[in-house]
């Protein structure tokens, strides 16, 4: 039976999506969802925290197969230069434009070298992996921006980088809030 013509909502989203990784661990159709998904619905906003100090990551769900998180990105702010520990990722932006820029590691030592910048509106999405990249998140055309960042499986740190060394060390990763309610302070990721 085909479905009601209406956006679909963050639980919708959520069973589609445990359902297809529970399929495919190689995620085949989590594009089409998130882009279905990011193009047409709002409800992700009850998630939403901007913060002048940092950019936010926003628990909406997470099992055994995936953890998705909405990330709020005041204008000029950026993540690290990261690695996502093998696990795939993908990127679907709800508000404003947000922009990858990926890099790779050419030498020991070395300066990482840019590769592309892609800048991304409402409804496109991005896929990564470290076969892929090394990259950056980052708010574009100077204001404010949203993006829904699916990771495939979990992880609760990660390898940030350098720019003028290529020199690694391991984050571990937070969430400012949980099911919509923003933290006193961030919690461990690998505590939830
Ligand atoms: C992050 O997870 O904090 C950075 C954005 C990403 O790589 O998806």
């Amino acid at each position: 039976m085909s479905r009601p013509l209406e956006a679909p909502s963050l639980q919708t989203l959520c069973d589609d999506l445990t359902a297809e990784l529970t399929r495919d661990p190689r995620g085949r159709k989590v594009a089409a969802l998130l882009a279905e998904y990011a193009a047409h619905c709002d409800c992700w906003a009850e998630h939403a925290h901007f913060d002048r100090a940092e950019y936010t990551r926003n628990l909406i769900h997470k099992n055994a197969h995936y953890e998705l998180l909405l990330l709020c990105w005041e204008a000029g702010q950026a993540s690290p230069i990261h690695n996502h520990m093998e696990q795939h990722c993908w990127m679907a932006v709800v508000e404003g434009v947000v922009e990858e820029v990926q890099f790779r590691r050419v030498a020991d030592g070395a300066p990482l070298q840019e590769g592309r910048t892609t800048a991304l509106e409402r409804g496109g999405v991005a896929y990564i992996h470290d076969d892929i990249a090394l990259h950056l998140v980052r708010s574009g055309a100077g204001a404010r921006g949203a993006s829904l960042h699916l990771y495939a499986r979990p992880y609760a740190t990660c390898l940030v980088y350098d720019r003028e060394t290529g020199a690694e060390e391991r984050k571990a990763l937070v969430y400012h809030s949980l099911d919509g309610r923003r933290l006193e302070s961030p919690v461990d990721a690998g505590s939830v």
